[in-house]
């Protein structure tokens, strides 16, 4: 992404964030990296041994409900901390907590070394910002960084030190429910995301005004078997590397200070004890200098995956492969000390494994102050521009996926609308899942604004609104969130209850102008230990909606969910259809700007929808086969439904059209390693103003290795008034052109044809060609 783009596009959220920046920075100045590597080594010095490991564990701060592993539910760590037993915490939001433990750790430790406090702001402390697979819809990496400065602040103003996320994972099915976390299917668009949220949490260079990013699940969880959540992945190299490791490698890039090792078995050996990873990959080939951090008992589990003998051999292999800290297992405190009597860990390799998160410690000026101050807390994290950042955030990534007959936007001279489904007025799933504040039974004080209560913002009081609710889904089986958040389970509705509301929505639908049906998931029904085997509206859902249209009137779906869903009979069915995704905090108000026009929607999928599960796994950038899909008498590579997706990569409507033409290359043709600029003019050919996004895709025609049949090497999002042309130019170089060949072994740029293409989606059509010679 162009820095000129870059600057333009960002200038007037970077007005605002320097404001914010201003008002919550530190105090303190930036300390060298050298600097730091000196105290660090002169406080390595005086160390034990023990108190070397402690650095090494992060305990658990809090009891999980529903969780029994070792490390939780132990009562509180207060005697390890100030033994100097315990390094960083996770878990805990407790500002005054977290306050009590850090006096512990600095008055009574013999060496007085701060905590390091850990926590999974994902997308927002208390003002949540969209998810993640939300974000990388508006495909603007300005919105990633600028939500995740924002969220750093509110969680450093409230101690959290340290953030696991982002979450890099591609995710190509769909199935697998932590798609959601992610940026979608697609390596480029992944790694722009992912160094965008490494600069919005930790800005230039880890200093006191930095959150300490955590780069995951590394590497290679999004290809969980059957999309069923941590199941064993199979990567060949080329895959892998190609990829599954690029938005690591460009979070890595982008000064990320720690990675968190995956749960999986990655070709039968589990990330967390996988030495070719995180030793040769991570530290040998990229250079990482920072520290890598179990997933949760990912260490212990060594020897549920069958892969370490015991919880000794555990330890042994998680820490000469390469994960510095044990995430709430133990395993390390307890075992570390007889690998080091055995002689199987040299002390050496425990200063090595200490080294960087002291030096982060230092760098983030936690010696010099370790305590909140609980008197501002509140004020920050309850900015209102942290509230209008995330309206307008939330509005840039929604998708629009159909809109006959120009069906939006609304006029507002409606005089009755009937909203139905739970999750319309439903507060605690409109933010979605991974809610820092209150995301571990604390107290939340957030207030989000559904969309019934954003339609009715909008629409003020002249406007009657009937809201048909219907049940809440079941779940056959609840996900690890639900035993978090305490959410009991609910039946399914009786045949006679189904019948009951069924009327109910026919009913208000057909005293009314227009229908509003906000289905989807709910928040647990995506994420963590919540994947699907089918992908369908759950519950009676698709019978509301469908007893709704019945009456003719017009109906308009929003989606709220975190994974592409089932929706054929509506995608057939209904004029207009909305992905807000989890919108957030402002979810409702964002997504009454979209259907009335005050916003107009640009956002594009960042993965390939599929039409039914049994699609899945499906990514644009699949290879060619030996009938390609243009071949002639192709028509699917099922007998039973077509092979595309229902909607493509990189889609998505917007209120405008445009055009894309004139696409041109500065030179046809380049030496291998030389880049040539791309351009290509793009006219808004609407009557509004309206966001475009133009792709660029490229597909290599000859090689070392068959290469995918397109891939995604240029994007950017412009806004555009009527009639307004804009000429945007990319480059394609070597790190556009190359790849890792499986049979080179090495990544390179390989002479010969190339296709450019240059649209709206991974479908456009506008075409040049490219040729690279030795
Ligand atoms: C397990 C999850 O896999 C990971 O994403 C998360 O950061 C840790 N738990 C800590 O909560």
């Amino acid at each position: 992404m162009p820095v000129r783009f870059f600057a333009k596009s960002l200038l007037p959220v970077w007005c605002v964030l320097l404001a914010m920046t201003l008002a919550v920075s530190a105090q303190t100045a930036p300390m060298a990296r050298e600097e730091a590597h000196r105290r660090a080594e002169r406080l390595l010095r005086q160390m034990t041994v023990e108190e070397k490991i402690g650095q090494l564990n992060l305990a658990a701060g809090i009891e999980i409900p529903g969780v029994d592993m070792p490390g939780t539910g132990k009562g509180k760590p207060d005697g390890a901390i100030a033994k100097g037993e315990v390094g960083s915490v996770l878990w805990l939001t407790d500002v005054k907590e977290l306050n009590r433990l850090q006096h512990l750790a600095v008055e009574k430790s013999r060496l007085h070394v701060p905590l390091l406090f850990g926590f999974d702001v994902i997308h927002g402390y208390r003002t949540a910002f969209p998810e993640p697979l939300a974000m990388a819809s508006s495909w603007d990496p300005s919105v990633e960084e600028s939500a995740q400065h924002m969220a750093s602040e509110d969680a450093r103003a409230a101690g959290i030190r340290w953030t696991f996320t982002p979450m890099v994972d591609i995710a190509r099915d769909a199935r697998w429910g932590r798609i959601v976390e992610g940026a979608g299917e697609d390596p480029y668009l992944g790694a722009a995301m992912a160094a965008a949220q490494v600069r919005g949490l930790q800005g230039e260079s880890i200093g006191p005004d930095s959150v300490l990013a955590c780069v995951k699940h590394f590497a290679g969880y999004g290809a969980a078997d059957g999309g069923r959540d941590y199941d064993s992945s199979y990567i060949p190299e080329v895959l892998f590397r190609n990829v599954y490791l690029v938005p690591f490698h460009a979070a890595e890039k982008a000064g990320a200070a720690s990675f968190m090792s995956a749960y999986m078995d990655l070709n039968d050996v589990p990330a967390s004890g996988n030495r070719w990873l995180l030793h040769d990959i991570l530290r040998q080939e990229w250079g990482f200098k920072g520290f890598v951090v179990s997933d949760a008992f990912a260490v212990f589990s060594l020897q549920v995956h069958g892969y370490a003998r015991d919880s000794e051999d555990a330890a042994f292999k998680g820490f000469t492969a390469g994960v510095n800290m044990d995430m709430a297992s133990q395993t390390y405190i307890h075992l570390l000390p007889k690998l080091m009597a055995a002689g199987k860990v040299t002390e050496a390799q425990l200063d090595a494994a200490a080294m960087p998160i002291l030096e982060a410690k230092y760098l983030l000026g936690l010696f010099d102050h370790p305590y909140v101050d609980e008197s501002k807390v509140e004020a920050v994290l309850s900015r209102p521009e942290g509230l209008a950042l995330e309206r307008k955030l939330a509005a840039r990534s929604m998708v629009l996926l159909k809109n006959d007959n120009h069906t939006l936007p609304l006029g507002k001279d409606l005089k009755r609308v009937t909203v139905i489904g739970m999750l319309a007025d439903s507060a605690r799933d409109i933010e979605g899942g991974w809610n820092a504040e209150g995301g571990f039974g604390g107290p939340d004080k957030s207030h989000p604004v559904t969309v019934l209560a954003g339609l009715k913002n909008k629409l003020g009081p002249g406007v009657e609104v009937n809201y048909v609710p219907g049940p809440v889904p079941a779940q056959e089986y609840p996900a690890i969130m639900d035993m978090v958040l305490g959410i009991k389970p609910v039946p399914p509705p009786t045949a006679a209850e189904t019948a009951e509301w069924l009327v109910k929505a026919r009913a208000a639908a057909a005293g009314s102008d227009i229908v509003i049906a906000v289905l989807g998931e709910k928040a647990t029904m995506s994420s963590e230990d919540a994947s699907r085997a089918t992908l369908d509206l759950p519950g009676i859902q698709e019978q509301m909606l469908e007893a709704a249209a019945a009456t003719g009137k017009p109906v308009i779906l929003i989606l709220e969910n975190g994974r592409p869903l089932d929706i054929r009979w509506a995608a057939a069915h209904v004029p207009a259809i909305l992905e807000a995704w989890y919108p957030g905090t402002e979810g409702g108000n964002a997504v009454a700007d979209v259907l009335f026009g005050d916003v107009n929607p640009g956002g594009k999928l960042p993965i390939s929808w599929p039409r039914a599960a049994g699609q899945e796994p499906l990514y644009y950038n699949h290879n060619l086969t030996h009938q390609p899909d243009d071949a002639p008498n192709f028509t699917s590579r099922y007998w039973d439904m077509s092979s595309k997706p229902l909607y493509p990569f990189g889609y998505g409507l917007s209120y405008s059209t445009f055009k894309f033409a004139n696409l041109r290359l500065s030179k046809d043709r380049i030496n291998a390693g030389e880049t040539t600029e791309v351009q290509v003019d793009v006219t808004n050919t609407g009557a509004v103003a309206g966001d475009a996004v133009a792709q660029i895709y490229i597909h290599q025609r000859a090689g070392s290795a068959s290469r995918p049949v397109r891939q995604l090497k240029g994007f950017r999002r412009v806004t555009l008034q009527p009639g307004e042309t804009q000429t945007l130019k990319f480059q394609l170089g070597k790190d556009e052109l190359s790849f890792w060949s499986p049979q080179t072994k090495a990544w390179g740029v390989e002479p010969g044809g190339f296709d450019v293409w240059a649209g709206e989606d991974s479908t456009a059509s506008l075409h040049a060609e490219l040729t690279v010679v030795e």
